[in-house]
């Protein structure tokens, strides 16, 4: 297993090729209630989840980046994913989570995004991290705020109202 990091209650590590198998992604985004404000589709079967391990999870892996796999320390239990997208058509280091419905409200957001926040920054040296949630979303907004993220400002962006947080790393001199 290729962990990122560790907090106290959870583990972040890389997806591999056999998570689609285990039908992880799948689960995560066959919930109405997980997609509501982002602009995806419910998954209909295992291999739409295997197309978004393939195609969108595992390619940002090789620069480093990467949503990863969030399982609870107590029983190893997959909860979700949380982490770094690079988006090159905005020109930015995305920071991302999402979680089954089951782990909401404990947390665990936030302490997931707070790790990768200063993984990103003192491990892989990124300057700034943006995060983004749909005007709606306060419990997104709510962890972007816990973590202390900048407000910047509300856009859309991919046909969405967005609120736009950022993050700054102070230890590299320019921005
Ligand atoms: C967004 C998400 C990751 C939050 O996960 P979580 O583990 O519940 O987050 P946390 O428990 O760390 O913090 C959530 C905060 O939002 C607050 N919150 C939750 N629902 C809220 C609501 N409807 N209105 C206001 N605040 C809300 C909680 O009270 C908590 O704040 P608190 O700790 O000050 O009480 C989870 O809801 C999720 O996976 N949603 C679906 C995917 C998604 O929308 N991802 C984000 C895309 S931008």
């Amino acid at each position: 297993m290729f962990i990122i990091l560790e907090t106290p209650r959870l583990i972040l590590r890389r997806f591999t090729d056999t998570d689609a198998d285990a039908s992880l992604i799948y689960d995560l985004n066959n919930d109405s209630e997980v997609l509501k404000y982002l602009h995806e589709p419910i998954l209909q079967d295992v291999a739409n989840a295997k197309e978004i391990l393939r195609d969108i999870i595992l390619p940002q892996y090789a620069f480093n980046f990467g949503r990863w796999a969030t399982h609870l320390k107590i029983n190893n239990q997959f909860i979700g994913w949380c982490g770094l997208k690079h988006r090159p058509e905005l020109n930015e280091i995305d920071l991302g989570y999402r979680f089954k419905k089951a782990a909401w409200g404990k947390g665990y957001a936030t302490e997931a995004s707070a790790a990768t926040l200063e993984y990103g920054f003192e491990i892989l040296q990124i300057k700034t991290i943006t995060g983004r949630a749909h005007i709606d979303n306060l419990a997104s907004i709510s962890v972007l705020k816990k973590i202390g993220m900048k407000y910047i400002g509300e856009s859309i962006i991919d046909d969405c109202p967005v609120k736009t947080f950022e993050a700054y790393n102070h230890s590299l001199k320019s921005q």
